[in-house]
């Protein structure tokens, strides 16, 4: 698939930035699957529906009309950009994303709007699963320790109290289901070139990814190291 840039890796890494700068130095748009999973489990936590209740849940995703329109998400219309980031979300996401019936639908919508359009589509299955022959596949790393501290300063910014050690973590305990889940679970896609952005700002994150449009037929699989001097 020509018009897809699959850009896959662990949480706190840095992938929906540099997503969204690609989409919008290429004019390509830009999907974020992590919302799609937040957006579901937002929805389960406000109709109070265990993931464990298979009825609950099929009524919940059958009702769920889901859109991104830019920056904002949207579930039945009504602006959820801000709620599918707090932090009761962030803590049930990891269970709901390793539910079979919720990525089912969710990769079949991810699926449905990959088909028209240019899209830089962030996520953990992207160039493994949802789309395997994208045009370009990033598995994008950092160290634990680099994106706790991202992460942290982020929340902290935010206003959030929190400490480095609390987010440290729950980023390993995300990690670990979304890296030990049985249905698709995160892993480097074959064909993917695998970036670490320990040492990297995020425009030279940008800018090795943009040019691996010129040479990835090359990098094919290889690991990329780029450390600063
Ligand atoms: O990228 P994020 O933190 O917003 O993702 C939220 C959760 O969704 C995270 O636990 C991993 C999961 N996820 C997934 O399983 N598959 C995707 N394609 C995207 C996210």
């Amino acid at each position: 698939m020509k018009n897809i840039i699959a850009i896959d890796g662990p949480s706190g890494v840095g992938k929906s930035t540099a997503a969204k700068r690609v989409a919008s130095l290429l004019n390509w748009s830009y999907m974020d699957t992590g919302a799609m999973y937040r957006a579901v489990t937002l929805a389960l936590l406000r109709t109070n529906v265990s993931i464990d209740d298979k009825t609950g849940l099929k009524r919940v995703l059958a009702s769920l009309d889901y859109k991104q329109l830019g920056e904002l998400f949207f579930i039945n219309g009504e602006d959820v950009s801000e709620a599918i980031r707090n932090s009761e979300v962030t803590k049930n996401v990891s269970a709901v994303s390793a539910d079979g019936s919720v990525r089912e639908a969710l990769v079949r919508l991810q699926r449905e709007l990959g088909k028209n359009g240019k899209w830089v589509v962030d996520g953990r299955d992207i160039g493994s699963v949802v789309f395997p022959d994208a045009a370009r596949k990033i598995f994008l790393t950092a160290s634990q320790e680099v994106r706790a501290q991202r992460r942290f300063l982020e929340l902290k910014a935010k206003g959030i109290q929190t400490t480095f050690e609390e987010v440290l973590k729950d980023q390993v305990r995300r990690d670990h289901i979304d890296s030990t889940r049985d249905i698709s679970p995160l892993r480097k896609a074959d064909g993917a070139v695998e970036l670490d952005s320990s040492n990297l700002s995020l425009e030279e994150v940008v800018d090795i990814i943009i040019s691996y449009q010129n040479y990835i037929p090359a990098l094919n699989s290889r690991t990329h190291r780029h450390y600063k001097t």
